[in-house]
């Protein structure tokens, strides 16, 4: 038997059902905000993700050359894209722009739950400016979009990595260790900054700047414990809107780093504590890639989701949506009637309504059987007698109860019968 690669799954149709019933619900939240979806290819030159990502993800690549010998990697994420797109053909449309996406990301990472070498993300990106407000509309979509999703707990915490941004390359001339030193913080392993400032000849009062500054968490008033920087005003006005649109449980993290390196700004990720190791089920912040794409200087904030961690974090929370392929099953009686069957089922399809048909040539019995396995709330009985009166029988699968209907009504009484059910419930 052939595997399927490490690090990648297979989709069955329930779980197929509950993940795109998700994704629905955060397009809708995206198109409420004035995002349009934008779709980019799967592959890119690799140089667009070389250029800014950052090491880690430039480590972690697929990356093969193709028959024309270029080098070709499949996305590890899709905002490069997003802003190559941009350049190339939209830079002149009034701004700001307003994207999102949904797709597939590779990573060469090591697989456990939540960690995939195959993803899905979807993700916004708001092209025009970097102010607060802009920065508040994109954490307010984010925020909207896992609300969306029926997730109750998630937290958002918000840094800005211009502060230590600013800091390092101030005190650490080579890039090469400056980079290192803010991944290392990004890990939280201050002791390895510690090595590596002291390997390096560098003060050790680097290193208490950088555990305060990472260490300035809560509400935004932390901020007064550290010494004020051009972010402050930036994140004091970006909390006062958060709060105008209903956001205020968010905190405040100067500790955030994220994987990729071409942040400039604010910088946001959402957990989901019950997740454990791989809690983390959104990431962004604002930056600025399109002059590095040959393009105009301008500034973005977007964020990506991982689809697969929210779906994890929705089943921990137990609220994973239910699955039912089909709402009616249409069941001849005996043989001879097969034929009135199918045009029954195809008039109900037309309707609009979830049907389906016994093409196993089971006996009512087991074909009533098969009907409830796959969640129908209705079946529609096709017999001999019935039919000499131009009738069918409708079966309330719950229930038992039947009652006789015309069959040139069934489509309209089912959808009646249907409605009924669901006010019922409700
Ligand atoms: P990221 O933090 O690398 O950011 O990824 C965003 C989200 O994708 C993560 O928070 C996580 O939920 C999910 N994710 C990442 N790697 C994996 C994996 N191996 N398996 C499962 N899920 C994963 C970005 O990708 C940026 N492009 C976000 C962004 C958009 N920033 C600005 N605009």
């Amino acid at each position: 038997m052939i595997q399927r690669p490490r690090g990648t799954r297979d989709f069955g149709p329930a779980e197929m059902a509950g993940r795109r019933a998700v994704e629905q619900a955060m397009r809708n939240t995206c198109h409420r905000f004035g995002f349009g979806e934008v779709v980019t290819p799967t592959f890119e030159q690799a140089e667009l993700f070389t250029l800014r990502s950052g090491e880690e993800i430039v480590d972690e690549m697929y990356v093969f050359r193709d028959k024309g010998n270029r080098e070709i990697a499949l996305r590890p994420e899709i905002t490069a894209s997003v802003i190559r797109f941009f350049v190339n053909e939209m830079s002149t449309m009034p701004k700001p722009l307003k994207l999102y996406y949904v797709g597939n990301c590779f990573r060469y990472e090591n697989p456990q739950s939540g960690r995939y070498r195959e993803f899905f993300q979807l993700g916004a990106e708001l092209i025009g400016n970097d102010n607060p407000e802009t920065d508040a509309e994109v954490i307010s979509l984010a925020v909207e979009c896992m609300r969306s999703t029926g997730l109750h707990n998630f937290d958002v915490r918000i840094g800005h990595i211009g502060i230590l941004k600013s800091l390092i390359t101030e005190e650490i001339e080579d890039g090469a260790i400056a980079g290192n030193v803010l991944r290392m913080i990004d890990k939280e392993d201050f002791d390895a900054v510690g090595q590596t400032l002291e390997a390096n000849g560098i003060s050790g009062s680097l290193l208490e700047s950088i555990t305060a500054i990472a260490g300035t968490k809560g509400g935004v008033d932390v901020l007064e414990s550290i010494e004020e920087t051009e972010a402050h005003e930036h994140l004091r006005e970006l909390f006062e809107i958060l709060k105008l649109y209903g956001i205020d449980d968010c905190q405040l993290d100067l500790g955030i780093v994220r994987g990729l390196d071409y942040y400039s700004g604010m910088v946001f990720e959402i957990d989901a504590p019950k997740l454990g190791a791989e809690k983390q089920v959104l990431g962004g912040g604002s930056y600025t890639l399109s002059e590095l794409f040959g393009g105009e200087p301008v500034f973005s904030t977007g964020f990506a989701i991982g689809i697969d961690r929210v779906m994890l974090a929705l089943e921990a929370e137990k609220e994973a949506p239910e699955y039912a392929p089909m709402d009616v099953f249409v069941v001849p009686t005996e043989d001879a009637m097969r034929k009135y069957a199918f045009a029954i089922v195809s008039k109900i399809r037309a309707r609009g309504l979830r049907a389906d048909v016994d093409l196993m040539r089971r006996n009512m019995s087991k074909s009533l059987k098969y009907a409830s396995s796959k969640g129908a709330r209705l079946a529609v009985i096709v017999g001999k007698d019935e039919m000499a009166k131009r009738s069918v029988t409708l079966r309330d699968m719950k229930s038992g109860e039947q009652t006789l209907v015309p069959a040139d009504l069934v489509a309209e009484e089912l959808e009646k019968a249907l409605e009924n059910q669901s006010s019922e419930q409700s």
